[in-house]
């Protein structure tokens, strides 16, 4: 069976992750669980071990030659970052631990002092939890009113309630990009464009749409973009909001603490400028210096061809699943990426789960942090693989063998 598809020498890429080397009970490694976090590159791994080796110091105030270097690097992924989502300015980039705490800041800033009693906010029914919370949070706060987009049978967003809810009450839609449980690719265009005309701001969770789609903020107008390193190739614990600046600019800091201030006094506090205003405190300097690595990783490769990879194993997984008795894919819209969910008649997916991981392959079995999409299909979970640059097609296979196994064993 091929192992390559057309657009990616695989076996040459899996040389570049040292993870995949390995058998689990006895069994080479399979990694399907990508959307939960994918592996890192040697050249990620090189970074943070040349960081803490060769330049750990800390960044901005050091005018020493390590504190120099450190803080070189570190802004020059701040660059990266801007390059990587299309925004005009590195003051529009801000780095985070991750998604959530772009979701949070955004909340805790934009929402306490732009949304207020009786304002609403709309999300969607396949949401991760992380961009369900924050916004309820506010919601009991202020007195604010959070409404969801329903899902169609095909995990699509219905477009025509959307339509319906919007409203000069609006002042926020927040929706993900990629939905984690299900790949579907949501029209954040059209998301954006219909919010913005009724003087709605958006904010797009692309925590699953960052490492297989070409993200460009300016074209999509965005107001706020999240998305984390470690589910692009980088490592954990960091991760970048994109904000427009003169939205950040009208928006309160999100801590208190060093590095965000112009000018303290026991009277009065000046803030700093755009982006160090929302960065208080010693920030993740190792992570972000490795998260340029992984930009650059992805670049190398060029997301196009990472997202036709991807496309080719998703088509051939679920052409394959789809030939397995009782098994029904969870999430069948036209616009997917790189996730297949499934359920199959009679087996809880933990006991799949557990039985395949006893067979060397990885997939991720549960809610997936999505309970009320979960809700939504009336299942308790699904078993989902997710693919990456690295994955393969004998992998896919690999699954379907492992799967047939189970289903033989359990019922
Ligand atoms: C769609 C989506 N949003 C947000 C998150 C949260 O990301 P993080 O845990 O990296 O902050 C995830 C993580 O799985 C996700 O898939």
């Amino acid at each position: 069976m091929e192992t390559t598809t057309e657009v990616i020498d695989t076996q040459k890429i899996r040389a570049d992750f040292p993870v995949l080397d390995q058998t689990i009970n006895g069994k080479q490694l399979v990694y399907f669980d990508n959307a939960a976090t994918t592996q890192k590159p040697r050249a990620v791994i090189d970074a943070l071990v040349h960081y803490y080796q060769t330049d750990n110091a800390n960044i901005h105030r050091g005018i020493h030659t390590l504190a120099e270097r450190a803080t070189r690097d570190f802004e020059a992924t701040r660059e990266a970052v801007r390059a990587f989502l299309g925004a005009a300015s590195t003051e529009e980039i801000i780095f985070t631990s991750g998604t959530t705490q772009g979701i949070n800041l955004v909340a805790s800033t934009f929402g306490r002092k732009f949304i207020g009693e009786g304002d609403e906010i709309i999300i969607s029914g396949l949401e991760h939890h992380s961009n369900i919370v924050p916004w309820q949070m506010l919601c009991e706060e202020k007195g604010s009113i959070l409404k969801v987009i329903p899902v169609t049978d095909e995990g699509e967003l219905d477009m025509e309630v959307y339509a319906s809810l919007l409203s000069p009450n609006v002042k926020l839609v927040a929706v993900n990009h990629v939905s984690n449980a299900l790949g579907t690719i949501n029209p954040i265009k059209q998301i954006i464009d219909q919010a913005h005309a009724v003087g709605a701001k958006v904010l797009i969770d692309g925590a699953q749409s960052s490492s297989h789609i070409t993200i460009d903020v300016q074209a999509l107008d965005v107001d706020f973009y999240a998305f984390s390193g470690h589910k692009i190739y980088g490592p954990t614990g960091v991760g970048a909001l994109y904000g427009k600046k003169d939205l950040l600019n009208a928006m309160p800091p999100y801590m208190g603490g060093g590095e965000m201030i112009k000018e303290v006094t026991f009277e009065k506090t000046t803030y700093n400028e755009l982006p160090y205003k929302f960065e208080a405190g010693t920030p993740n300097i190792a992570d972000v210096i490795a998260l340029k690595a992984a930009i650059d990783y992805i670049n190398t490769i060029g997301k196009e061809n990472i997202a036709a990879h991807e496309d080719a194993l998703l088509a051939y997984a679920t052409e394959r699943l789809l030939k397995i008795e009782g098994l029904r894919i969870i999430g069948t819209a036209k616009e997917k990426v790189s996730v297949v969910s499934f359920v199959i008649d009679g087996i809880h997916p933990q006991d799949i789960g557990v039985l395949l991981d006893n067979q060397g392959i990885a997939v991720r079995t549960g809610h997936h942090c999505t309970q009320p999409l979960m809700k939504r299909f009336n299942i308790v979970g699904t078993t989902r693989a997710s693919f990456a640059v690295y994955n393969t097609i004998e992998e896919v296979d690999r699954l379907i063998t492992g799967l047939e196994r189970v289903i033989k064993m359990l019922k």
